[in-house]
């Protein structure tokens, strides 16, 4: 009985179709699994091991069958970081146990102060190992995971309680969700991680790093819009709002430090332990952690990293010095909120109060104006700094900032120097309160403002400060790359009246360059002119060969940086396709919003633009697209189109044809597999029915793949 019912069963299409499941389930789980581990790899250990293409591939696969089975989809699938809608506001969570502070060294002696102070509690504190690490300038988070799982996410608050801020943090790339790390078949080399506390609790800074930072208010100015003061600033604004869509849109990563409680399970004795731990957990640790056995060489460290503090990537206001042995730092106790078992070592503050003599407007490339201070030179952290930005005008009026006041300055990191604000107390009356031009700095011409946006814009497209920006940015290192086109030959050029646009580069001639070589270039360059010119019009004629997603960075077009640039590169063949593009073929690029397919559309819109297409063309920089070899069902056909099809333009047929693995040809052949027909084809129809070439429609083409 029992056979003849699994005889049945193995007949039956229903155990097939129970198989197929299986077989996907477990493709599922697989994908799963893969999507975490090279999301490690990229936005944790920063070394990505595939392409961006193809974890886009994984990731489209993984959404795909979860669309088909809901019910499948658990909280730690790496598609469930963002979800859910605004909350109303935020719960209170209890601290499993207190999360404490620091006390503050600023000085040498005051580390020796400290270090006295506690070895006269215990004697083992003398022969005590110490681990410095650096100190984040960022949001104190408490995650917490239950077998394995993130379950919740919390800020520091009081030390007691925080406000739960779970869904924000699980937007948050580096932060894992499940723990330890799923790994990929890919990694044979770790070893296996230790046996997980069934409960466990860590502590770490959440920040944003400071070229993200700098990268999100480049943006923010082009489009007109508030820029951030600081990176601190915006990770806690971000991450203590609440809308976790706006969290995910920002650059925020962490590094964890400490475990704050743990149940059902061993962890680690020594703090340095503890880091390592937690590294094979899957967490994000800083490699900037090091163990001491005097603390001479803790010190040493610590001010080595002050010196170089600008090399950090993140903001740090100093380093902790912690002692190593948990027991021992547990025995030491705490007082107030600070542990006595470590002590942050600060740098020095990098703030300074100097004279504001003026408030000068920079126009960008994009024609917004930016005001920024003119400072009484000052030093600050080894630096003298003679400007500083103001970030826009509202931040003038909000602050009360007036010309002649003294303002405090900060420094932070290689970000901006900006000012703070005015030190009201040094008024003397003779301060004058600034108004915004009504008028382009550069050009004379009125300025206006968007509705919406906070920015002013100089509208004038013939702007010679904004073609002085267009012209740096199309040279620059990430686009063209034209070595030693300088800010002063640029500049003189444009006043000589032989750049126009961008696509005049192309036509200077050896006597334009020449004549813009200034005399005080003449002086300091150890090159005779004349070789200056000659290098500098090979170094235009080798721009020619730029790959085009540098020349689409290159255009400078609204919101298409890099790797945007190099998407598109991948999705047209040249620029003329791509100015056909509409908004809506735009947005099937994974990334392109509508806001930047509207700026892409816009800009290749405009008749200003297509000339300089034109002329570019002409110059020969006109580069094609290389699209890259897929795998996939299609690998190893070549397909031929003809006639319109229903829903895909032929950019868009051609597109999906290439990233499905297949190719396509613009002429039939016998080495052609098939010929996808739409309304009114061309001869082409008659020579595949000659050489018996398979003909599909566009659903036929689809199915091919699925
Ligand atoms: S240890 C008992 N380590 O600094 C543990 N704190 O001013 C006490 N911070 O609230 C904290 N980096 O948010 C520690 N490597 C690090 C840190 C760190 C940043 C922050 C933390 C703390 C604040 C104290």
């Amino acid at each position: 009985m029992h056979i003849n019912y699994l005889c049945d069963l193995w007949q039956s299409t229903h155990f097939l179709v129970i198989m197929n499941h299986m077989d996907l389930r477990s493709r599922y789980e697989w994908l799963k699994q893969e999507v975490h581990y090279h999301n490690y790899r990229y936005h944790v250990l920063d070394a990505p091991i595939i392409s961006d293409a193809e974890y886009d591939r994984l990731v489209k696969e993984l959404k795909q069958i979860e669309a088909e089975h809901p019910d499948w989809v658990t909280p730690d699938s790496p598609s469930q970081r963002v979800g859910g809608r605004p909350l109303d506001r935020f719960e209170k969570v209890r601290h499993p146990a207190p999360v404490l502070s620091l006390a503050n060294a600023f000085t040498a002696d005051d580390v020796y102060a400290w270090f006295d102070r506690i070895r006269k509690l215990d004697e083992r504190v003398e022969r005590a190992a110490l681990v410095v690490e650096p100190k984040i300038d960022g949001l104190s988070v408490v995650l917490h995971y239950r077998e394995g799982l993130f379950v919740q996410g919390a800020t520091r608050g009081d030390g007691d309680a925080g406000e739960d801020i779970t869904a924000n943090l699980r937007t948050v790339r580096s932060l894992p969700l499940r723990i330890p790390l799923p790994r990929s078949s890919e990694d044979v080399a770790t070893a296996p991680p230790p046996a997980l506390p069934s409960y466990l609790v860590v502590r770490g800074e959440a920040f944003i790093p400071i070229r993200d930072f700098e990268a999100l208010n480049r943006k923010l100015r082009e489009a007109g819009e508030k820029t951030y003061l600081n990176p601190r600033n915006t990770a806690a604004g971000s991450l203590r709002q609440l809308d976790p869509k706006l969290t995910a849109s920002r650059p925020i990563t962490l590094l964890v430090y400490q475990i704050v409680y743990a149940e059902g399970g061993e962890i680690p004795p020594t703090q340095w332990q503890t880091l390592n731990y937690l590294r094979t957990l899957g967490f994000p640790i800083t490699d900037l952690a090091r163990r001491f056995d005097t603390l001479e060489a803790a010190i040493a460290y610590a001010q080595e990293w002050e010196a170089r503090r600008d090399e950090l990537p993140f903001e740090a206001d100093g380093m902790v010095i912690k002692i190593d042995d948990l027991a021992l730092a547990a025995a030491l106790g705490v007082v107030g909120k600070d542990p006595r078992s470590a002590i942050a070592f600060k740098f020095a503050a990098r703030e300074v109060t100097t004279l504001l003599h003026d408030i000068g407007v920079n126009v960008g490339r994009t024609g917004v104006l930016t005001p920024y201070a003119v400072l009484e030179p000052v030093e600050i952290g080894g630096v003298i700094v003679e400007r500083a930005t103001l970030h826009n005008f509202d931040y003038i009026a909000e602050k009360d900032i007036r010309i002649g006041d003294r303002v405090l300055v900060k420094r932070a990191g290689d970000v901006i120097p900006y000012v703070i604000g005015p030190v009201i107390e040094a008024r003397t009356g003779q301060e004058h309160v600034y108004h915004p031009p009504s008028t382009c700095p550069a050009c004379g011409q009125p300025v206006e403002h968007f509705e919406g946006e906070v920015a002013w814009y100089c509208v004038n497209a013939a702007c010679p400060a904004q073609l002085m920006r267009n012209v740096e940015h199309f040279v620059s290192r990430g686009a063209m790359d034209i070595v030693g086109m300088g800010a002063k030959i640029v500049e003189k050029l444009i006043e000589a009246g032989k750049i126009h646009h961008v696509a005049d580069l192309y036509t200077l001639t050896r006597a334009d360059i020449l004549e813009a070589i200034t005399k005080k270039d003449r002086k300091t360059d150890k090159q005779p002119p004349g070789k200056l010119a000659d290098n500098l019009l090979a170094a235009i004629e080798q721009s020619k060969r730029q790959p085009l997603a540098r020349l689409i960075t290159a255009l400078g077009i609204r919101g298409v940086g890099e790797v945007m640039a190099a998407d598109l590169a991948r999705a047209y063949p040249d620029l003329d396709a791509l100015s056909r593009a509409t908004v809506e073929e735009l947005q099937q690029i994974e990334g392109i919003g509508p806001n930047t397919a509207a700026s892409i559309v816009d800009w290749f819109k405009r008749e200003a633009n297509q000339q300089v297409l034109q002329k570019l063309k002409a110059a020969g920089v006109w580069p094609k697209g290389e699209t890259p070899k897929q795998e996939g069902p299609l690998s190893g056909l070549t397909f031929v189109i003809t006639g319109a099809l229903p829903s895909f333009t032929r950019e868009q047929a051609k597109a999906f044809i290439e990233s499905h693995g297949g190719k396509v040809s613009d002429s039939v052949s016998k080495n052609t597999a098939y010929l996808v027909v739409g309304e009114n084809p061309g001869s082409k129809l008659e020579k595949a029915q000659r050489l018996g070439v398979k003909i599909i429609g566009e659903e036929e083409l689809k199915r091919l793949v699925t």
